[in-house]
């Protein structure tokens, strides 16, 4: 089953840890239908982050999906783990997998979504290989590793390239973009093709995360009515 129209996943990288159940709540009362996790190990990407145990306890603090992305080397080691944690989604970069597809049917035979990341030095034809069977395809509109980044809008292309693939060869996947999503950078985001808008800073960053994630799906609701 495809969803088709768009959805907020917000990230909480930019949530206080002390308080997520609290955040995530907020940010689904503003109408997130996604919670997006960034795992980072130190080695993919210049930071730390968590690990599954966090994830287990996020899963008892809401019904919405989680969405696991792995900014690790050798992803393959965790992703039983995360499964086992309550992860609904994972994605891992192509850039950490030397057998990308061993490693996406792994995630597959833990009955979680498969998704693919691409930085955004990567090109989408590095992907050639694998739209068949991903459920989704992660845009990194920054370099992975911290929240609160600005866009990178050379990075818009690749969405609508993705977006022209997939109807030409009739492929199923969904497009993710993640990095520098907020209310001036969502609506040219939606017109190139994006449909899970990931958003940390924009709507944990300052004020009222229910008010944010409402304006901010607002903002990328009209675009995508105004799409041609
Ligand atoms: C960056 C992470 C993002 C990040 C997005 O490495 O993958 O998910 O939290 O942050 P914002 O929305 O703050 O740019
Ligand atoms: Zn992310």
């Amino acid at each position: 089953m495809i969803e088709h129209s768009i959805q907020l996943a917000p990230s909480i990288l930019s949530a206080d840890f002390a308080h997520l159940a609290d955040h995530v709540g907020q940010a689904t009362a503003g109408g997130a239908s996604v919670i997006h996790v960034d795992i980072m190990d130190g080695h993919f990407v210049p930071n730390l982050t968590i690990g599954p145990p966090v994830v287990k306890s996020l899963r008892r603090s809401t019904r919405l999906p989680l969405d696991c992305h792995l900014m690790i080397e050798n992803p393959d080691q965790f992703i039983p783990d995360f499964a086992e944690a309550g992860a609904d989604w994972i994605s891992v970069h192509q850039e950490a997998c030397r057998h990308l597809n061993r490693t996406l049917n792994l995630i597959k035979q833990h009955e979680c979504r498969a998704g693919v990341v691409i930085n955004p030095a990567t090109p989408v034809e590095t992907l050639s290989e694998v739209l068949d069977i991903v459920d989704y395809v992660l845009v990194m509109s920054v370099n992975p590793g911290f929240g609160a980044q600005k866009f990178i809008p050379q990075t818009l292309h690749k969405m609508s390239k993705l977006a022209e693939i997939r109807s030409r060869k009739g492929y199923q996947f969904r497009i993710e973009v993640d990095g520098g999503v907020a209310l001036d950078t969502v609506a040219e985001i939606v017109r190139a093709g994006a449909e899970i808008l990931v958003a940390g800073n924009a709507v944990f960053g300052k004020g009222d995360a229910k008010a944010n994630a409402q304006a901010l799906l607002d903002a990328a609701r009209s675009a995508s009515l105004q799409k041609v």
